[in-house]
């Protein structure tokens, strides 16, 4: 899991990468680095273990040889070795004249480092991805042809890749790809390489997917190779338009606006679909097969957002639902007649795409994603935007909001389509979703002005429980999700009712027990039972709560503004501690291996 990025530019290569590796650092951020050829047929490397910005420093205090603009550059997140510079990449062979940057995850790399080490191979790190320097070294020495040397070094590698190897001596690069994410683009100002479009959007209009099994070298055009054997540069893919109303890279803090942008962001999707909803033409417009069950696969917030969708599917439509964790996805039972909806913000999670492969034939699957271009987007039988717009906080939050937004939509329109639900009742639910933005606002509102003495009234708690009934229980797992990914406490969400058959234990004096409460009557004799254990009640939902916000029972996904004073709470934990939020430890934005 990990960002690539290269290029072969008419301008120096490094601020290029450096640009790029900002763009990429949401797919993993222990550490940064960059490989640039240089005027003496040297390839200069700069790594660091702070962020991205830090790589300017080093290339600006360069006092050797020209740089210039052919360059490899890697995000880390450490899968295989600790957080270290020597870990971090470009890794390069015995003689520093290989460079490599890699994404995925090498199955066979402990048998291959002992067989090169027997060999004599030095290693200079403990990371799998330095074998790939090795294989191509050792090939390099039968036969000076680097795409002939990543071919054959590339059959010996089982796992997934996408790599990119830079030959100091000749200045060639070589690139390939295998079940990981890898993109190639040329423009006039050069041939860009990434695992993911945003990276080089700036200097590219259209751009070029390497299949599995594929290896190209990148010359001042691109050299097509499958399975040993040239072919024809795929189709190009025009660059999807540039966000207009995304948040700037440069923001201190983004996940505290992108909190705050869930209004607008609502708006912006309901303007997009709300007219499409009641009519059944959303679903329509799919193409899809009528379906009688839905099975929504998912990891950590899209599952929850699933989890929300499918109830309302259930509630309103009386059909089956079933949500599954996409790494344990493997041999779930599909039965006649389900639509099998993979809802994922990045469409690159690792476990959601080995779902998709390993799904049985034959079964429609719908993407609701983030990002229509990205690798599940491409995959499936259709797709459906939530149009949030870029999210760069790692927790995510708005992607939430628009993802059941847009899900919560599409039940609808389908229970149209297929004759289920009338055309009057169908209107008067888009209604409900039409007050989703204002109700966001104000939850936001209510939270600033109440959520402070409480952050300081739990900032020395160890773990929190979160609590919730019927469509309340997604929004109480949402909320422990976020407060445990930013804050590092402990955190777990229960149906409230299963409180007293075991975790009613953990309560004790102060301990914090969040509760979503949407009006159900039995959750009073839920919080009557943490208050006798001398439990701290924070209640976020009904008139009279500790944090008030609009609900309407009926309302079709929810009590979904409960969610803003749960990001609210976990980011001002988050602040109150002097934790990056936007970055948390041990984290990444996109989960791109399994
Ligand atoms: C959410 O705050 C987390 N960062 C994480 O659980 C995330 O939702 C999960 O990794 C799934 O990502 P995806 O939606 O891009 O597939």
């Amino acid at each position: 899991m990990c960002g690539i990025i290269a290029c072969r530019a008419i301008e120096p290569a490094p601020g290029y990468l450096i640009a790029g590796l900002k763009r990429l650092e949401y797919r993993g951020y222990d550490s940064a680095g960059i490989a640039v050829t240089a005027a003496d047929g040297t390839t200069a490397v700069f790594r660091t273990t702070s962020r991205v910005d830090s790589l300017t420093g080093l290339v600006d205090g360069w006092a050797g040889p020209l740089l210039a603009g052919t360059g490899i550059g890697h995000t880390r997140w450490a899968t295989h070795g600790g957080v270290s510079e020597q870990n971090a990449h470009p890794h390069q062979d015995c003689e520093g004249r290989v460079s490599v940057v890699h994404n995925g995850i090498l199955d066979n790399a402990d048998r291959l480092r002992a067989e090169l080490v027997h060999a004599g191979h030095r290693f200079s790190s403990e990371v799998d991805s330095e074998v790939i320097c090795h294989l191509v070294e050792d090939r390099l020495l039968v036969s000076d042809d680097l795409l002939h040397a990543v071919s054959g070094a590339v059959a010996q590698l089982t796992g997934s890749w996408a790599l990119v190897v830079l030959d100091a001596r000749t200045g060639r690069m070589v690139a390939a790809a295998h079940r990981s994410p890898l993109l190639a683009a040329r423009s006039t100002a050069g041939v860009f390489l990434a695992s993911d479009i945003s990276a080089i959007g700036d200097w590219v209009e259209e751009f070029h997917i390497l299949a599995d099994g594929d290896v190209i070298e990148v010359t001042n055009d691109l050299v097509w190779t499958h399975a040993g054997t040239p072919v024809a540069v795929p189709t190009a893919i025009p660059r999807p338009p540039r966000p207009t109303f995304s948040l700037t890279l440069e923001a201190d803090d983004h996940m505290a606006a992108e909190i705050l942008e869930q209004p607008e962001a609502a708006t912006r999707l309901l303007e997009e679909v709300g007219g499409r909803i009641a009519t059944g033409a959303l679903w329509n417009d799919l193409g899809l097969p009528r379906f009688d069950r839905m099975r929504v696969v998912a990891c950590g917030t899209s599952l929850n957002a699933g989890e929300v969708i499918g109830s309302a599917l259930s509630r309103l439509g009386g059909l089956a639902h079933s949500s599954v964790v996409a790494s344990e996805a493997a041999g779930s039972v599909v039965e006649l007649g389900t639509l099998t909806v993979m809802m994922s913000q990045s469409g690159e999670t690792a476990d959601v795409l080995r779902a998709l492969d390993e799904s049985p034939e034959g079964f429609p699957v719908l993407a609701l994603v983030n990002n229509v271009h990205s690798t599940l987007g491409r995959k499936v039988d259709a797709v459906l935007s939530c149009s949030a717009g870029p999210e760069i906080g790692v927790a995510a939050t708005k992607t939430f909001v628009c993802q059941i937004l847009v899900g919560t939509g599409l039940v609808i329109s389908s229970l149209v389509a297929s004759g289920r639900m009338d055309t009057a009742q169908a209107r008067r639910l888009v209604n409900d979703l039409y007050l989703v933005p204002e109700q966001l606002a104000e939850a936001a509102a209510a939270a600033r002005a109440l959520l402070p003495p409480l952050v300081d009234e739990v900032r020395g708690a160890k773990g929190f429980l979160f609590l919730g009934r019927g469509a309340g229980v997604a929004y109480a797992a949402e909320g422990a999700l976020k407060l445990k990914e930013i804050t590092y406490r402990w955190a777990e969400a229960y149906p409230a009712g299963e409180l007293k058959h075991g975790p009613l234990a953990l309560v004790e004096q102060g301990t914090p027990v969040v509760v979503v409460d949407d009006g159900d009557p039995r959750l009073a004799g839920n919080i009557a039972e943490v208050r006798a254990r001398g439990g701290r009640i924070i209640t976020i939902g009904r008139a009279g709560s500790s944090i008030e916000v609009p609900l309407s029972l009926a309302a079709p996904c929810g009590p979904l503004a409960a969610v803003v004073p749960l990001q609210m709470l976990a980011l001002g934990l988050a602040v109150e501690l002097g934790f990056d939020a936007d970055k948390p430890r041990n984290l990444a934005k996109s989960v791109t291996v399994d």
